[in-house]
């Protein structure tokens, strides 16, 4: 992506990575990825913020080249993955008078991971300013979006908030802004679930700590700058609050088809309930897409049959995820279909250490389903439904 400035004497500098499709070997990148890093030209001082993967190295060197820029005075290190922070020690290398200007927990960071030694570093704290001349620079500690050291800067003259994760979204495209919101929100919304929903409390935190910032413009380090930023500020105001949908997801695996037929007459009685069911086949399902259905929905009812003795490995799986992303979910149940026995609904609901979560009475049959076994999954949705309403979670909400 070639350089491009974004207000006057910004430029966006950093990469777009079409082809990645899993990040952290873990997170599926059905759009690819961009690794978004700017350049700051002062009267007196230049700034880089942040750098790019080690992958794309030769696209932010070249774009710094094609920007003539012969010295840069601050590296700012919002965040020590490698990801942003992996071509600091080339740019280090390349501008030897540089200084990595980031705060103390990032610093150790950047030590352990990259080998940055101590002269390298100005060590800010929060609210701390820099100038560039006719530019200043204030930095505000944000830790937890995504590792305990990220931090934000605030660009005062031109109202531009850098964010780094905070805010972005894995889409490769080489568009600057925001044109299309609806792409740009489902997007977003995906990488909030996978990456910044375990921080949601951290998170309520932070956009009240900006809330009182004239923000023009918020330039996350990933995906899209936000032109408009209430856009996304809104929408994580929405995600990071207890407000929940009448909605039950369903992620499930099935062997012979029992737990499926119960599956398929499960979502069929939430629907006649006026209740959304969203099931995903844990066989097929891209798990980015259970994460984001996962962000605002009332409850989660995990569908499983018991192998040998306990769950299938894919709905522990599942329920390791949901546990570990921490949505703010309010109700949980099992539902599936045993041979001779096991401990399926304990072992699932024993797993579920981190949801505040209500615990509804799961429905595990033996074999294929029987008019007594539909009959339960009827109850079951009565169930939710009470607690749905009991919580004033209904339609349209
Ligand atoms: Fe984009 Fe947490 O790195």
């Amino acid at each position: 992506m070639p350089a491009r400035e974004i207000k006057p004497k910004i430029f966006s500098v950093g990469a777009i990575d079409c082809d990645r499709r899993l990040f952290d070997e873990l997170i599926p990148l059905p759009d690819g990825t961009s690794y978004n890093a700017y350049l700051l030209k002062g009267t007196d001082k230049t700034a880089l913020l942040d750098s790019v993967d080690p992958t794309k190295e030769s696209e932010l060197i070249n774009n710094l080249k094609e920007l003539n820029i012969t010295k840069i005075d601050y590296v700012i290190s919002h965040h020590a993955e490698q990801d942003h922070s992996g071509t600091i020690p080339k740019i280090l290398e390349l501008y030897p008078q540089a200084k990595v200007v980031t705060n103390q927990r990032c610093k150790e960071m950047l030590q352990d991971l990259l080998l940055i030694t101590d002269n390298k570093f100005i060590e800010i704290k929060d609210r701390e300013t820099i100038s560039l001349g006719d530019k200043t620079l204030e930095f505000i500690l944000a830790p937890w979006v995504h590792w305990p050291e990220t931090m934000l800067t605030y660009l005062k003259e031109d109202r531009i908030l850098f964010t780094c994760d905070l805010f972005g979204s894995h889409l490769a495209t080489n568009g600057l802004c925001v044109a299309d919101e609806p792409l740009v929100y489902r997007s977003a919304k995906r990488y909030y679930a996978e990456i910044m929903m375990p921080f949601r409390p951290n998170i309520r935190k932070h956009l009240e700590k900006i809330k009182d910032l004239p923000i023009e413009m918020i330039a996350p380090s990933h995906g899209h700058i936000h032109q408009n930023p209430s856009f996304i500020i809104n929408a994580y105001q929405d995600w990071v609050s207890d407000s929940v949908k009448n909605e039950v997801i369903i992620p499930y695996v099935s062997m012979h088809g029992s737990t499926r037929k119960m599956v398929d007459y499960f979502t069929d009685a939430l629907s006649k309930r006026n209740i959304i069911a969203k099931p995903f086949n844990l066989t097929e399902t891209d798990i980015g897409e259970l994460a984001m259905a996962l962000v605002d929905a009332a409850t989660i009812v995990i569908g499983s049959p018991t192998v040998l003795v306990g769950a299938h490995p894919a709905a522990v799986y599942a329920t390791y995820l949901a546990n570990t992303l921490k949505p703010k979910t309010k109700f949980a149940s099992i539902i599936g279909s045993y041979g001779w026995g096991g401990k399926t609904a304990e072992q699932i609901t024993g797993m579920l250490t981190n949801l505040k979560v209500e615990v509804i009475e799961p429905v595990i049959i033996k074999g294929h389903p029987k008019e007594a076994d539909f009959k339960a999954l009827d109850r079951l949705a009565d169930d939710i439904l009470r607690k749905h309403k009991d919580n004033r979670i209904t339609p349209g909400k």
